[in-house]
């Protein structure tokens, strides 16, 4: 585990700033604290390893006030680079345990109960958390789940989605046809809902609203 927080936090930084932090969660009480917030992942505290990814905004605050010095930039932005950094650092953790033969699942659905994840982490102040990360052993085969094409995501030299309409229609129909294929293989229900109606469905109702009212109050501007 170490090694995989060491490669984990060599991740590029905004500025060198270093605003990710890990809280690495063992002591089982906590771990049943935050087990109990997520009912739909009765697997999370099965995970021999669960990670909390922290964007910090707080270290840098820190050093301002050393040198007695006001904080000039608590604007968004700040907010935003602590997400970025703590963000690659969660991608190089994936990176770093896959290399040690480990499987992972992210887990934003933290982020549901934002308050309730800070007090049981003891988060201070400027820290919040961006996603957990759950680490375990491979049991099943793993399966690369098919992507957008790059003709829709990659762009050459300036935007142009003007033909998304056929794109995601053209990618609803594959995706759903490989996806079909390997719940017949594995004597699964066939999925019958396309990519893009399953998103809508998912995203239908509002998720997160109270996420502005608890980055501000955690300190951070958001102007
Ligand atoms: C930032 C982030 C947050 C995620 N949060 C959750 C989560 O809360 N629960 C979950 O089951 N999966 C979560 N996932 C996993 C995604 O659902 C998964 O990556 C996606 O379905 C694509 O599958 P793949 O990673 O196997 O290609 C998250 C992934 C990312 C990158």
């Amino acid at each position: 585990m170490r090694l995989l927080l060491a490669c984990a936090l060599s991740a590029p930084s905004k500025s060198d700033l270093q605003q990710a932090d890990i809280v690495e969660v063992r002591d089982p009480t906590r771990r049943a604290a935050l087990a109990g917030l997520l009912p739909s992942l009765p697997w999370f505290n099965d995970a021999p390893s669960i990670l909390v990814f922290c964007g910090n905004g707080r270290r840098l605050r820190q050093c301002f006030e050393r040198r007695g010095m006001p904080f000039t930039n608590e604007h968004l932005d700040s907010f935003f680079n602590a997400t970025v950094d703590a963000s690659l650092v969660l991608m190089n953790s994936i990176r770093a345990a896959a290399a040690l033969g480990l499987v992972c699942c992210p887990i934003s659905i933290l982020r549901n109960h934002p308050d309730e994840v800070a007090e049981i982490l003891e988060l201070p102040r400027h820290v919040f958390p961006v996603a957990g990360l759950c680490i375990g052993y491979p049991v099943l085969e793993g399966r690369v789940v098919p992507r957008l094409p790059l003709s829709l995501t990659c762009h050459v030299d300036r935007f142009d989605d003007s033909d998304s309409e056929a794109q995601i229609a053209s990618y609803d129909q594959r995706r759903l046809a490989i996806e079909a294929h390997a719940a017949r293989v594995a004597g699964r229900i066939e999925p019958t809902t396309p990519w893009s109606m399953a998103k809508t469905d998912q995203y239908a109702l509002p998720q997160r609203d109270d996420w502005g009212r608890f980055v501000r109050d955690r300190g951070f501007g958001t102007d």
